[in-house]
């Protein structure tokens, strides 16, 4: 009996050793998974927020490119915030991100701030050097993820256009019945870029 006891001890100690060591295994791997993670989603957030600041260059050289604000027309608009919008599809397409802009004072209605993304807009409308937020931990129409937001700000040239009510070009004035995009000045808070990324792409591995 004491030796058969024995024997179940010493079995019970090499079971309890190999469950240890096992347990052991599975912490190392479990660290190294969470060193991936981490850097997948890294990887995934600069290239969010890189492809966010070339639009956001984009926008502003194209409306460098307005030289006669008097003669601003449907034409001229082809040549601003359409191409912006068009790129920030693109995007989507390409990543399978949301790409969104959107604005208390919208031109688009198609713009207008959800509650997450006002929450947002209010903290940049108080906090004028804060640039960039990320919501690491969110659900946007049912699925989790990340949301990026980065502020949109005025400048000289967007006036053409998001300036004095009375001098918006005819074009806006006639097709955007309930615009709210107008009487900026240089330096306001615009709106903001939202780019959401579900958690399945943060961890995928891209070439
Ligand atoms: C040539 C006229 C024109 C100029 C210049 C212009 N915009 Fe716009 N902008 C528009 C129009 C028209 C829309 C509505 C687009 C749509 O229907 O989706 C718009 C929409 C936007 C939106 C999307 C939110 C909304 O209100 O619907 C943002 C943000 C924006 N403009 C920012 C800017 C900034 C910043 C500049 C300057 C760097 C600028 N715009 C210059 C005409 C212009």
């Amino acid at each position: 009996m004491k030796r058969q006891g024995s024997v179940h001890q010493i079995a019970l100690l090499a079971l309890l050793g190999g469950s240890l060591m096992l347990t052991a295994c599975a912490q190392g791997t479990s660290d190294d998974e969470e060193v991936d993670r981490n850097a997948s989603v890294a990887a995934a957030q600069a290239r969010v927020e890189a492809s966010i600041d070339g639009l956001d260059v984009l926008r502003s050289s194209l409306a460098r490119q307005v030289d006669d604000p008097d003669a601003v027309d449907q034409s001229t608009f082809a040549r601003v915030c359409q191409p912006v919008g068009r790129r920030a599809q693109t995007l989507a397409q390409e990543n399978g991100w949301r790409v969104q802009q959107l604005a208390a004072r919208n031109r688009n209605p198609a713009h207008t701030l959800d509650d997450e993304a006002r929450t947002v807009h209010e903290r940049f409308a108080d906090n004028p050097d804060l640039k960039r937020v990320w919501h690491e931990d969110t659900v946007l129409n049912g699925t989790s993820g990340q949301r990026f937001f980065q502020r949109i700000t005025v400048e000289e040239t967007c006036l053409a256009c998001h300036g004095p009510k009375a001098d918006r070009p005819d074009f806006v004035k006639t097709g955007y019945p309930n615009d709210r995009a107008y009487g900026f000045e240089v330096g306001d808070l615009r709106g903001l870029y939202a780019v959401f990324v579900p958690d399945s792409l943060l961890l995928a591995t891209q070439d």
